[in-house]
């Protein structure tokens, strides 16, 4: 039986767009307040596209961060996997844009449509592709452009305060020592599809979209907000906990969680039901607001570069978000 090759992480990088949207700049287009916004989501600013590029602009630049970080050239990549539900355009997804702008390859390139666990997902499959020898130097990346998507006035200030721009990426390859991606975990319970979802533009509907349905709003995300948090803070524990479970760790093992940015008060209670400290549980979203696919790179490397976790420790991935999808990915750094 042939041993299957582990994969690591070789390098990270992120890149959000400079705008600085504050909570009390929200208030010129929306009825809201700082208050309600930092104790509902502990969000105090996030960051909002100022230039028609799209979600592959701030993905490339994370790319290349990552792509520095791990010492990679363009030619040392073959595989391109990126996630997100904000591609600049309907089709072909922002992975054929990315391998145009770095100058790849003539390699696989595509893209993963999974909401908030979609970087999870991604790491996922770029790790499978790395065991079985398919790939050495695999790019993933989460890229969301989700300002361009909000219903900015008072009738979508429920999930318009919520959301940011920004990219984050990876670099897998084969390891040789210690340091790997030890398991994944992907799950999906499809029954809460509208609770968090986006109708249209859709193929379901010819036109895809039409007059009525911009004027009912339907193009603008939905989200039943006490669904996802009574699911999120059962779902994330569960996978964290399946994630500890499947490499025999414990808490005391683990010296980083990094959640996906969906709410400083979804972290908070599940680091009390997990009954750990939040100087356990990453949270930069007072920064950058719920970044969809890109939170957790984006997270990642920031606390990477603050000192959180060291080379040779214990990190898990977490994330629950639309489908409703949640994940989890064990990591020794
Ligand atoms: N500013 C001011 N008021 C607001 C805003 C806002 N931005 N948004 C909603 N409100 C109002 C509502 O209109 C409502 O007013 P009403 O009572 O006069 O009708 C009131 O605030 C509701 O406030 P709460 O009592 O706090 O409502 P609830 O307890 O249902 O909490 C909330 C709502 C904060 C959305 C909660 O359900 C929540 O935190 N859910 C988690 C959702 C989330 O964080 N998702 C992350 C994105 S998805 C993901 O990444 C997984």
């Amino acid at each position: 039986m042939s041993v299957l090759q582990k994969s690591a992480i070789a390098g990270i990088g992120f890149h959000v767009p400079e705008r600085i949207i504050t909570n009390s700049d929200l208030t010129q287009w929306m009825e809201t307040s700082d208050e309600w916004i930092t104790d509902r989501s502990g969000i105090k600013e996030r960051r909002w596209i100022d230039h028609d590029g799209g979600a592959s602009s701030l993905a490339i630049q994370a790319a290349k961060n990552a792509m520095e970080d791990a010492h990679v050239l363009p030619e040392e990549i073959d595989m391109v996997i990126c996630a997100t539900i904000t591609s600049d355009y309907f089709f072909p997804g922002i992975s054929a844009q990315v391998q145009e702008a770095l100058g790849l390859n003539h390699v696989g390139a595509f893209d993963i449509k999974a909401a908030c666990p979609a970087f999870v997902y991604a790491l996922s499959v770029g790790d499978q592709y790395i065991k079985t020898g398919h790939s050495k130097t695999v790019l993933v990346i989460g890229a969301e452009v989700q300002s361009t998507a909000l219903d900015i006035s008072t009738r979508g200030r429920d999930t318009a305060v919520l959301f940011g721009d920004g990219a984050g990426a990876a670099i897998l390859k084969p390891s040789d020592n210690e340091s790997a991606i030890l398991s994944t975990h992907l799950h999906t319970e499809g029954k809460y599809l509208k609770s968090l979802w986006c109708e249209g533009p859709a193929s379901k509907f010819n036109p895809r979209i039409s007059k009525e349905m911009l004027e009912e709003g339907r193009q603008y995300p939905y989200m039943n907000g006490r669904e996802v948090f009574k699911n999120a803070v059962k779902r994330f524990p569960q996978v964290i906990q399946e994630a500890m479970d499947a490499n025999e760790l414990t808490m005391d093992d683990v010296a980083q969680i990094i959640p996906h940015q969906a709410n400083l008060r979804i972290s908070q209670a599940v680091a009390k039901r997990m009954k750990i400290g939040m100087d356990k549980v990453y949270s930069n979203i007072h920064k950058y607001g719920n970044t969809t696919a890109a939170s957790i790179p984006i997270a990642l490397t920031e606390a990477r570069n603050e000192g959180k976790f060291q080379r040779g420790d214990y990190i898990i991935l977490a994330a629950f978000g639309a489908g409703f999808r949640w994940a989890s990915a064990a990591i020794r750094w």
